[in-house]
């Protein structure tokens, strides 16, 4: 120590010596620390209405949607992807608007990720063709030559099981997704609709899932489980519509 005996520095050190050298004064004296660290982070959202500011546009999955996603969950894409746009400059000029927490107020489990081996994914809807989602998710390297995304050449062999559809939506339900009745009863019929552009359920199957994408996304006949994943992919980040939102900080 360099300090002159009497500077203030010795001084305040000595003092907390009396802390170091009792183990449940220092025990006692950081919880006292923590706890203040942490009614300051929590005592905020006691006041709050609500954590997620409603936001318009949101809507719950469609059902052909929410079979995308648990391929996207099945296939571990989240291993690599994220879906969470941080509100840093460089991050929105690459990905766009920052993610909202009511974008993924509806995901169960959420993919937020924290791995990028690949791009955030939050607002990739829209970005490219379904023809290119086709031949990328098949063979990545046909598309980008220097990707070491792994292909999923066996999704366009692999039919969408329906059955399953009201069950799945069912579940989100009891998990607080507003899906409704009506939306549960149909599901299996609008797994099937939303993948064909002649369907009569058309505006029917718009009306419940407002500016849900109906095509035939992989170009093939029946629905496979590429038709799924794409009608997903291409959902991701497009129901808010950006030019029109103000954050309820600046309402
Ligand atoms: C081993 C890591 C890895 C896995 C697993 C992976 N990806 Fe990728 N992904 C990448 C990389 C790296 C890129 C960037 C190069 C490219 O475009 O292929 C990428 C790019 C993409 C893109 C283009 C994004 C953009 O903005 O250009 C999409 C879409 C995509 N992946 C979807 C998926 C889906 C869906 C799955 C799961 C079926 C998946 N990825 C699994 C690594 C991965």
């Amino acid at each position: 120590m360099s300090d002159t005996p009497n500077s203030p520095a010795k001084g305040f050190l000595s003092k907390h010596a009396i802390l170091e050298r009792s183990p449940t004064l220092l025990l006692v004296s950081s919880l006292l620390v923590v706890a203040v660290g942490g009614i300051v982070e929590i005592a905020p959202l006691f006041y709050l209405e609500g954590t997620i500011e409603e936001v318009e546009g949101v809507r719950p999955y469609s059902p052909l949607e929410l079979a995308g996603r648990d391929i996207y969950v099945r296939e571990g894409c989240y291993v690599c992807h994220s879906q969470m746009i941080r509100p840093m400059r460089d991050e929105v000029e690459r990905y766009g608007h920052y993610s909202l927490a009511a974008e993924s107020m509806y995901d169960h489990p959420f993919q937020w990720g924290s791995k990028r081996t690949g791009p955030d994914l939050a607002r990739v809807g829209g970005k490219y063709s379904d023809a290119w989602h086709v031949d990328h998710l098949t063979a990545p390297r046909s598309v980008v030559p220097e990707s070491v995304m792994p292909g999923y050449a066996y999704l366009l062999d692999a039919e969408v099981n329906a059955e399953y559809a009201a069950d799945v939506v069912a579940t989100h339900r009891i998990v607080g997704v507003p899906y409704t009745d009506e939306m549960i009863e149909v599901a299996a019929a609008d797994v099937m609709a939303q993948a064909d552009p002649d369907t009569d359920a058309y505006d029917a199957l718009l009306e419940r899932y407002p500016g849900a994408q109906i095509r035939n996304f992989d170009g093939a006949p029946g629905v496979s489980e590429m038709d799924a994943l794409i009608a997903y992919l291409q959902m991701l980040g497009t129901t808010v519509d950006f030019s029109t939102f103000t954050p309820a900080a600046s309402r």
